[in-house]
């Protein structure tokens, strides 16, 4: 196990909840509750704003981030970033967006790095200099209460070789946790379905790897994973029985419940679904929920296969008791559900190849340790990764 690991697991805190939590109605309030002014930069995105945030005119500095590229972010987005939003001018930061412009978000809080690649690869220090405000407007990352930071870096094989590939690397400080989260379900209403559903499905991984993690979870970061897990699941089978439109009535539920799987899993990490998710999303910019997706319902399998009786058998009464089916066809019943909601694809429909099985399977051991260490099969080989892949080819 390498390092970084085991410090994880030696943390003896038993949650880590760095930030304010506020739930807010709309812009006009966020506004005079914090007393937004010329010295705030808004990151966020034009069809957030315009909707939401233009009729107030506040007096902020708004950067949007589709200029600067429409992928996830990228070692090339965030040194466009940073160029374009010069580092004294401004003081605080307030990030309005999914997944991706929260963690830009928290890039910005910081001190500039001399060179981002060296900075995601743990080379370069990470120094929190400006607060940072965040408000999310998907219901899945909880990347607004978590220390990571995610972006696209060239790929680079033990020893510091560069490859000509790319994957997925989360920049890591519990400094980088925003000091502010601001919660406005709002927010949520113009997500088109797609991102909405892969935005929750990513946030139930994070509650279901989180209670799954074998050495890092606490009992105060299993009572966020259950209540996060028990929100998403009602939501999803309300969803299942009632159309993609109900989600429209329960959007406070699924911002809450994805908040706190973050804080779940900020504390208790993410797993195997994540690791081998990375590589697929890096390489074939899959987004992240629905890279997420396409290995979850598989790696459930895998671990009723190998320990049934373990910490996954609280996992399927919890599922059971909430979807309305027995303890044994939890695991069946979820990927149904799940199947309702938003269909599964095969890995080769995003252009995932034969070859990739074993690539990926050699990055995922390569630069996903921390994750593959906190899977609940222990070990997690080489040989099941390529299972997986295969397996959902
Ligand atoms: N830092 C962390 O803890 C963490 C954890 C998981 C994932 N991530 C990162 O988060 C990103 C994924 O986040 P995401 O799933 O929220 O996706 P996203 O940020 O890419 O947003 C999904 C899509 O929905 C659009 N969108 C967002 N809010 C909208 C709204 N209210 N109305 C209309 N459109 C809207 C976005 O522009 C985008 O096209 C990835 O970059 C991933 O690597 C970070
Ligand atoms: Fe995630």
């Amino acid at each position: 196990m390498d390092d970084f690991s085991k410090k994880l697991i030696a943390d003896s805190r038993m949650i880590l909840t760095g930030a304010e939590i506020h739930h807010l109605e709309d812009f006009s309030q966020l506004m005079s509750k914090f007393d937004l002014d010329s010295r705030d930069v808004v990151l966020t995105n034009r069809f957030i704003y315009q909707p939401f945030m233009e009729e107030f005119k506040a007096p902020c500095n708004f950067v949007f981030q589709e200029d600067f590229g429409t992928s996830e972010p990228s070692e090339e987005m965030i040194e466009k970033l940073f160029d374009f939003i010069k580092y004294d001018s401004y003081d605080r930061v307030i990030a309005i967006g999914g997944g991706a412009i929260m963690d830009l978000g928290k890039l910005l809080g910081c001190r500039r790095p001399g060179n981002v690649h060296e900075w995601f690869y743990k080379r370069e220090p990470v120094v929190h200099e400006k607060p940072v405000i965040a408000v999310p407007t998907t219901c899945g990352t909880g990347s607004e209460v978590t220390n990571i930071s995610v972006a696209i870096v060239k790929s680079e094989l033990e020893g510091g070789v560069l490859t000509d590939g790319e994957t997925k690397l989360g920049l890591v400080s519990d400094d980088i946790i925003p000091n502010i989260v601001v919660l406005i379900p709002e927010f949520l209403s113009t997500l088109p379905y797609k991102p909405f559903i892969t935005s929750a499905i990513d946030a139930l991984v994070h509650a279901t790897e989180s209670y799954l993690s074998p050495q890092r979870k606490t009992l105060i970061s299993e009572m966020y994973s259950m209540r996060a897990m028990e929100l998403l699941l009602v939501g999803l089978k309300k969803i299942a029985e009632e159309g993609q439109e109900a989600r429209k009535d329960y959007l406070k539920e699924f911002l809450v419940g994805a908040n706190l799987a973050g804080t779940a899993f900020l504390k208790a990490g993410c797993g195997t679904v994540h690791a081998l998710s990375f590589p697929l999303g890096g390489t074939y910019h899959v987004p992240h929920g629905e890279s997420n997706y396409a290995l979850f319902g598989k790696i459930l399998e895998i671990y009723e296969e190998y320990d049934p009786e373990g910490e996954l058998l609280n996992f399927k009464k919890l599922v059971s008791g909430i979807l309305g089916c027995s303890i044994e066809t939890a695991i069946p019943a979820l990927n149904d559900l799940l199947e309702k909601v938003c269909p599964l694809k095969p890995l080769r429909e995003y252009g995932f190849k034969e070859t990739d099985i074993d690539a990926f399977a050699d990055s995922v051991e390569a630069n996903q340790q921390r994750l593959i260490t906190n899977s609940y099969v222990q070990p997690w080989t080489k040989e099941l990764s390529k299972r997986v892949y295969r397996e959902c080819f």
